[in-house]
């Protein structure tokens, strides 16, 4: 397509786009395939209190930050900081950034290919008569093969980096707005099956109702690092999308209809997982296989399984893809604004590279456990380091960036887009970047590094 200035950069085309695109990059497998598993294991209604709070009081102000500095800079993750502070060490964020960004790529790419292979399950009836010890063989089979996995993660690999290439306008906010209605449709539909299935209001229970006494300093810092992670906040990804985001949107309702829109998705993913868990007489913690070995042992039990495991699954798919290409194309925008490689060039290179670590990853969980240190393999080293260290290191220091490094008339100017806009807890936004969240992300840093082993249950 004639681009009428080659200078122009790309961009999104609407405010709808914008939210598509924001909101696609959040509601990811975080929400579906952690979120259950983690409240499962932190006590149900008490965790989601103290997720909802976070998610609130630090994941808006966080993500609004982002977009401020992307918007304001019109740059990638890197390029932002060198632009808006020019001969500091700031941009140290954004080589972070970029790195969480292929860490989470290796074995976000990983879980996204057993998604699309449980997806083809499905759609083949593959767990038809299994019980649950045959639903696990068959995961553990699958995982082990070696090839297989492999091959899942390049198509999906091919998938994220095929939509990328089109660009902003024409793949990222095209795709995104055509994928996520059929996700929040799905989910519905799911939760419809889930709450009316005989005993689910046992799970609702579990999923609502707090017992206070399940908060501890655990479950409070594992919420805050859900957080994080399920609103994509603290490498980038928000920043590399604000700097498309015109000059006349409003950042904060922005901000807020993403938050709102991840947050729905996270409980609505618990209202159909926690009806269907307790009503087949299984236990809510049963950890990162419930949705791959649990679920499916549901599906086969359940009447009209097979429509509802193709739906569930197909969901799953849409909602890791609108995710992937989110961390793709922080590495892209890098690749080809700093490195001055044109998109078509910048994507094929970052995908390959990408790839080459996500291919020893997907091994390491599978038939070569050597590659290790310690006592985790590849993709739980990535996955640590990633969402425990990076993204909230990363957060907290754009939080301090904005709030301490750039002027507050700047930053006011931004959310209120020259003053056209009045936005009334600009104050109140300001003291919580200031004090509050890095205070609160740092606490959530230093249980990454254990530091609060002590508290751990
Ligand atoms: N938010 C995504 C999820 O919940 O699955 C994961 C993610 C995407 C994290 C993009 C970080 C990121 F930059």
């Amino acid at each position: 397509m004639a681009q009428l200035n080659p200078n122009l950069r790309d961009g999104f085309g609407s405010k709808l786009g914008v939210i598509a695109a924001a909101a696609g990059s959040a509601v990811g497998l975080g929400n579906i395939w952690r979120f259950p598993y983690v409240v499962g294991q932190n006590g149900g209604g008490a965790f989601l209190l103290v997720y909802l709070l976070f998610i609130l009081v630090i994941g808006v102000p966080v993500m609004l930050s982002e977009f401020v500095v992307g918007r304001r800079s019109q740059r990638n993750a890197l390029g932002a900081f060198k632009k808006l502070a020019p001969g500091t060490y700031w941009h140290v964020i954004g080589i972070m950034g970029i790195g969480a960004a292929f860490f989470i790529l290796s074995f976000y790419t990983t879980v996204s290919g057993w998604t699309l292979e449980y997806l083809v399950f499905s759609l083949s009836s593959s767990f038809e008569g299994k019980d649950k010890e045959e639903l696990n063989v068959m995961f553990e089979q699958f995982r082990m093969s070696g090839l297989k996995p492999l091959i899942y993660q390049m198509i999906f690999m091919f998938f994220t980096a095929f939509i990328v290439f089109k660009g902003v306008k024409n793949g990222i906010e095209k795709y995104t707005k055509l994928l996520m209605p059929a996700l929040l449709l799905i989910i519905v539909v799911l939760c419809v099956r889930a709450v009316t299935l005989p005993g689910a209001g046992q799970g609702l229970v579990f999923l609502f109702k707090p017992d206070f006494m399940k908060i501890t300093g655990d479950v409070v810092l594992q919420a805050l690092g859900q957080a994080f992670f399920s609103l994509s906040i603290g490498m980038g990804a928000l920043i590399t999308y604000g700097s498309y985001i015109n000059s006349e949107n409003n950042l904060s309702n922005s901000a807020f209809s993403v938050t709102l829109t991840d947050t729905l998705v996270a409980v609505l993913a618990g209202v159909a997982i926690f009806p269907a868990v307790f009503a087949f007489g299984i236990q809510p913690e049963a950890g990162p296989g419930l949705v791959f070995i649990t679920l499916p042992m549901i599906f086969e039990q359940m009447a009209g399984g097979y429509f509802f495991s193709l739906i569930f699954f197909l969901l799953l798919v849409i909602a890791a893809l609108t995710s992937t290409i989110s961390v793709l194309e922080v590495v892209v925008a890098y690749v080809s604004e700093e490195l001055g490689m044109n998109r078509k060039k910048a994507t094929v290179l970052s995908a390959i590279s990408i790839s080459v670590l996500g291919i020893f990853c997907t091994l390491s969980q599978g038939p070569m456990p050597e590659i290790h240190i310690g006592n985790r393999n590849l993709f739980d080293i990535l996955e640590f380091v990633s969402a425990n260290i990076m993204l909230p290191l990363g957060g907290l220091l754009i939080v301090l960036f904005v709030g301490w490094y750039m002027k507050k008339d700047e930053v006011f100017d931004e959310i209120s887009n020259k003053n056209k806009l009045k936005v009334r807890f600009k104050w109140l936004y300001l003291y919580i970047i200031k004090f509050v969240a890095p205070v609160a992300i740092a606490l959530v840093f230093l249980n990454g590094l254990g530091f609060f082993g002590a508290f751990s249950n």
